[in-house]
């Protein structure tokens, strides 16, 4: 295994040395036309968005690794605009791309351009997030994504110690956009590890807000999550009441409620903050102590997946779990043929595992794997 994780950390260290020198990508709103590689075919990479840190890290890598394999790639991001995304599948779809990978800003919002795809004979890989109700999509690469929520929820009930603790707790939930099919994974994961104690009273929610639908944050906004946050702070907790824990189901929604807790929390206790992305502003937060805990995802990985099950595709091919055996993959992951239904049935997935980053274990998770490098002030930054 030592082997393997040097292997990685060699591939992961020479990716982020090369990817300053690959460029940026099409990038922006508009692709241009995509040309063919020099392997004779092209892939058409759609982002959500540059304002969502994650989502840089995976352009760029995606980018990379196909790029090295010899393809053509258009690499586009949609501002967080599900029209604009539309548009740019559109044009990827005229460039005659042999290859779509799309990480969706809404799921709900692709059936018909991926119609398009469909017959234009273009495979589709659904990166990240599930795109719902078209049956387009040939696989879904992710991680698993319910298993981030269990990491947030196990985190909060281990440091709580809630088996054992008199308790009672007071804790708060934010969850991620209702447009994202993950953010329900997420937000299940970590209310089915608490809701026991909640029903028990070990855990109380002073604001009564523990349906989905009540915590939710449109487009996984920092400002949002930080007023909804700063109301809650102002109608529960404005007698004194002390706030135990925040369960946030990523870093930009975290971010807003560590900055409601700073400007509205009275209390001086510590309290429980989890994320999800190692983003850097929150990693930093960590390294202070204002941030407890993040899941980190290296999508560096979630590109490798990607490739090579683009490859079988590619050459038509249609990989089950033999893909992982045969992959020599440094990292692990799960073939899922069930869990991830997209309405029009379900959708043959590869899972990669996600993993708890704390002040502790930054050095080793994230630097040591060369993921991030660490500044003499000991705070950690992303390394491509
Ligand atoms: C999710 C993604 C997470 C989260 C969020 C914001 O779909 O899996 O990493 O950060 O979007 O982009």
């Amino acid at each position: 295994m030592k082997v393997k994780k040097l292997l990685a950390a060699a591939l992961t260290g020479a990716m982020i040395f090369s990817l300053a020198a690959c460029g940026s990508s099409s990038g922006g709103n508009s692709s241009k036309k995509t040309s063919k590689g020099t392997n004779g075919k092209n892939v058409g990479i759609s982002m959500p968005t540059k304002s969502l840190e994650r989502w840089n890290r995976d352009g760029s890598y995606l980018q990379k690794q196909f790029k090295d394999k010899g393809y053509g790639v258009s690499l586009t991001y949609s501002d967080n605009k599900i029209d604009q995304q539309v548009k740019d599948i559109e044009g990827l779809i005229a460039d005659k791309v042999d290859l779509l990978v799309v990480a969706a800003i809404d799921g709900e919002s692709l059936s018909q351009v991926l119609a398009d795809a469909k017959d234009a004979n273009i495979p589709v890989i659904s990166y990240d997030r599930l795109i719902m109700n078209t049956d387009a999509i040939s696989y879904y690469v992710s991680f698993d994504n319910y298993k981030v929520g269990t990491l947030q929820g196990e985190f909060i009930k281990d440091k709580l110690d809630l088996d054992n603790a008199a308790g009672p707790f007071n804790i708060e939930f934010t969850a991620g956009d209702p447009a994202d099919n993950n953010a329900k994974f997420f937000f299940n994961g970590a209310m089915d590890v608490l809701k026991p104690y909640i029903k028990s009273g070990k855990l109380v929610v002073p604001s009564g807000q523990t349906e989905f639908d009540q915590v939710a944050t449109a487009q996984w906004d920092t400002s949002k999550a930080m007023s909804r946050f700063q109301n809650i702070l102002g109608s529960y907790y404005s007698d004194g009441k002390q706030l135990d824990a925040a369960v946030c189901s990523n870093d930009s929604t975290a971010l807003g409620v560590t900055q409601a807790i700073a400007s509205d929390y009275a209390g001086k206790n510590s309290i429980l903050i989890t994320g999800q992305d190692g983003d850097e502003a929150n990693l930093k937060n960590i390294v202070d102590g204002k941030q407890t805990m993040t899941v980190y995802k290296a999508v560096a990985n979630e590109a490798v997946a990607t490739l090579d099950l683009g490859v079988k595709l590619l050459s038509g091919e249609k990989p089950d779990e033999g893909l992982i055996k045969d992959s020599g993959w440094s990292f692990d992951c799960s073939y899922d043929t069930k869990s991830y239904d997209n309405g029009k049935g379900v959708v043959p997935s590869y899972l990669l595992v996600p993993t708890v980053v704390t002040k502790e274990n930054i050095q080793k998770e994230l630097v040591d794997t060369k993921y991030y490098t660490m500044d003499d002030k000991g705070y950690p930054h992303p390394a491509n």
